[in-house]
């Protein structure tokens, strides 16, 4: 009887109930929050990341210049029916030198976040000047202005500079070579070891099709084909005791 004398008191009284909902929400609060600030990072490191060579950095401004975000996700979550139709789920360290990350919800076109290695460079030009000469039924817009315009250099150490503020490990020499590694990714005779060093796994070659420039579909085409490919699932997945 006893405690529930106790409870209609607390009940029937708006300020001690006001109090005591306060004191449960704080200490549910604490016990979420404070283990945060004991965690040096709360992103579990994968083997195979890597920041974002300057050229498909340049694909990636184009990317989020033209949109592309609001067709598409890159996060595919752990459910089997998207686990079966994309690849392995998302890591959260996939998109930890992606600033802003890339997500999204709204998926008008197909997840992109392991589209690498998928299609021919070629399937992407194609695609991306007429979406319907390849899927005829495709709502995606056209975007072959892109194999046209030159693709701006200029800005592209000061990029890696900002990236570095707000933590993605680009070094000095990473910094100095930007520029110089931009045009080599796309550039078939240029000397790259330097460039594969710095960017392991990095796509090298002639993108768009067009050898004599470089273009925004270069850089566009080099980002797409480098998204979900960094890291290995296969030794991924048996360093976690998975399959
Ligand atoms: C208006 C919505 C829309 C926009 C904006 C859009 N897309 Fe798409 N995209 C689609 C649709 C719908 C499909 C599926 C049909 C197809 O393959 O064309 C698609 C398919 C794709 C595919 C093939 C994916 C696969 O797994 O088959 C790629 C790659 C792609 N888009 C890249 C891009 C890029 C890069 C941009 C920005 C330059 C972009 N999209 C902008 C709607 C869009």
């Amino acid at each position: 009887m006893a405690l529930m004398d106790k409870h209609a008191l607390l009940e029937r009284n708006a300020t001690l109930l006001l109090a005591g909902s306060l004191l449960v929400v704080t200490i549910g609060g604490i016990v979420e929050i404070a283990p945060l600030f004991y965690l040096q990072n709360t992103i579990e490191k994968v083997e195979g990341m890597r920041p974002y060579s300057p050229l498909e950095l340049a694909g990636r401004n184009i990317y989020i210049r033209e949109g592309c975000y609001v067709c598409h996700s890159q996060m595919i979550r752990p459910f089997r029916d998207e686990v079966e139709r994309y690849g392995h789920y998302s890591l959260a360290a996939e998109s930890m030198y992606d600033h802003p990350f890339q997500w999204g919800s709204k998926r008008t076109g197909p997840d992109l976040a392991r589209v690498g290695d998928r299609y021919s460079n070629a399937w992407h030009v194609q695609h991306l000047v007429e979406p319907r000469s390849v899927v005829p039924e495709s709502v995606m817009p056209s975007y072959a202005f892109l194999e046209d315009t030159p693709l701006e250099a200029k800005g592209i150490s000061a990029h890696l500079v900002a990236s570095t503020r707000v933590g993605v490990p680009y070094t000095q020499e990473m910094i100095d070579n930007a520029a110089a590694d931009l045009k080599a990714q796309a550039d078939p005779n240029a000397e790259t070891a330097g460039l594969e060093a710095r960017y392991p796994k990095a796509k090298l070659g002639d993108f768009d099709g067009n050898p004599a420039a470089l273009t925004e579909m270069d850089a566009l085409v080099a980002y797409l084909q480098v998204l979900g490919t960094l890291v290995d699932f296969s030794t991924y997945d048996e360093a976690a005791g998975y399959r």
